[in-house]
């Protein structure tokens, strides 16, 4: 009861009482200059723009003493000199604990069409990370459902590792794994600019049910303006610090950093930044990296926020702008390879060029020999590959690629099991695989 009314307060204090109506003076290169809405605008507000009865909405990126910029959502058609605007909320968001199990805008507005509450508490999209001296250091190893995140790539507690793949390889796949099998208290996903086709999909059939139990959704489509994508990612960071406040351990799964740096690359050149990486404006490092920075190990007192990225590379070009800035952050890559996913192996990891920064901290001694033994025979194998395919290798001729040869199917099985029974168990089994090579 008591959180109701909490909830209810929360909801008037976000009611300005007070309305400020402005005036579009000037409607120049993708922008309008508003006045009369200076006095108490901040950088981020929302605004909603009325014209000819039509709402439209938008977001100040500018500020001066004599007038706000504004990007509108959408091209802008239809809007004229004199048409008023009003600010109607700041870049903020109040999560509450039952928006689990929910799909919500980033707004905080349900769109599963069932009424859906706000929390006691305001926080701001673009929160502070935890200050680094109080901050805790990576924790104990997760439980991940899939044996070679349990094995070869380990996740810890307030780990961040990105995932680095092309086009239609298995990202989404993976994380919907990673929300079913993660060892975590709640799990908050960013779905950033998918096609409107793919929410279902990913709800229903990669999430499912146990998904979704334990689950907030945070969704913007690839058709909705380049603002309310960006916020969308900033959103579900802010639901994710909530949920870490209370202590608890939060999975934040982000898809895709790619389409929320595209969708700043929008907002920033329409608010007069030139692009240089590569078309991406010099913003662009600072917005992912202080994003990837909220992310992580809590201070003490708080919970953790492991986090798992995605960033879509073009072929494997892994010096591509956003995917060069965030691996610079992270606790570990994995990359996923077509040529692997197009032979039927998921998840299509390569190996080889994936790294876990846990280790060798997360395993102990007889597991890190594992690893190395595993990454050892796997190399053998890689290098010897076309040859062993043509037939032109000769038994006997390399002692460790003879013995790559007995135990690759097996390895390359176990790469794509489940792991239901846990980490210890997937270490033997493991053992079971390399053991092939010693006979
Ligand atoms: N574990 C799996 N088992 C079988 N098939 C899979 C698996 N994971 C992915 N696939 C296949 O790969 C396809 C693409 O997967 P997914 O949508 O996860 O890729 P994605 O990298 O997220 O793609 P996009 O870049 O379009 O977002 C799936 O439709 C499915 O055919
Ligand atoms: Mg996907």
């Amino acid at each position: 009861m008591n959180d109701i009314f909490e909830s209810l307060r929360s909801r008037i204090s976000q009611i300005n009482v007070i309305k400020q109506v402005g005036r579009i003076v000037e409607l120049t290169g993708g922008t309008l200059k508003i006045s009369g809405l200076s006095q108490g605008a901040s950088l981020g507000d929302r605004v909603l723009i009325h014209s000819e009865g039509n709402q439209i909405g938008g977001e100040i990126l500018r500020l001066s003493k004599t007038g706000v910029t504004v990007l509108q959502d959408g091209s802008g058609e239809g809007l004229a000199i004199n048409d008023s605007v009003e600010i109607v909320g700041r870049a903020e968001i109040a999560p509450d604990n039952s928006w689990i199990g929910r799909i919500i805008d980033p707004f905080g507005k349900p769109i599963d069409g069932r009424p859906l509450m706000p929390g006691p508490t305001v926080r701001s999209l673009r929160g502070a990370p935890p200050a680094p001296a109080s901050r805790r250091t990576l924790g104990e190893r997760l439980e991940t459902g899939t044996a070679v995140f349990n094995t070869l790539l380990p996740l810890v507690r307030g780990q961040r590792i990105g995932l680095f793949a092309g086009s239609g390889v298995g990202k989404s796949s993976l994380l919907g794994k990673f929300a079913r099998g993660v060892n975590a208290d709640v799990v908050v996903i960013a779905l950033v600019g998918e096609r409107g086709r793919e929410l279902r999909e990913f709800t229903e059939r990669i999430l499912g049910q146990q998904g979704m139990a334990r689950a907030v959704v945070v969704t913007a489509t690839s058709d909705q303006s380049p603002l309310v994508r960006r916020r969308c990612m900033w959103t579900a960071m802010a639901v994710a610090e909530h949920f870490r406040d209370q202590g608890l351990h939060v999975l934040l799964l982000a898809d895709s950093i790619t389409r929320f740096a595209e969708a700043h690359r929008e907002v920033a050149l329409a608010a007069g930044e030139q692009g240089n990486l590569r078309g991406f404006p010099p913003s662009t490092s600072h917005t992912i990296m202080s994003l990837a920075e909220r992310a992580g190990p809590g201070a003490e007192g708080s919970g953790d926020i492991t986090a798992v990225f995605t960033v879509l590379v073009a072929g494997s070009d892994m010096d591509e702008p956003v995917a060069d800035i965030l691996r610079g952050v992270l606790d570990g890559h994995v990359v996923m390879d077509r040529s692997i996913a197009e032979r039927g192996r998921f998840p299509a990891i390569d190996l080889l060029r994936s790294v876990s920064r846990s280790l060798p901290d997360a395993a102990n001694t007889d597991e890190n020999a594992l690893i190395a033994e595993t990454r050892r025979l796997l190399g053998a194998y890689e290098r010897a590959e076309m040859m062993i395919q043509a037939g032109l290798y000769a038994t006997g001729s390399d002692p460790s690629v003879d013995a790559a040869i007995k135990v690759w199917s097996a390895l390359d099985g176990f790469l794509a099991e489940d792991a239901p029974a846990g980490i210890t168990d997937s270490f033997k089994r493991l053992d079971a695989c390399l053991a092939l090579a010693r006979r």
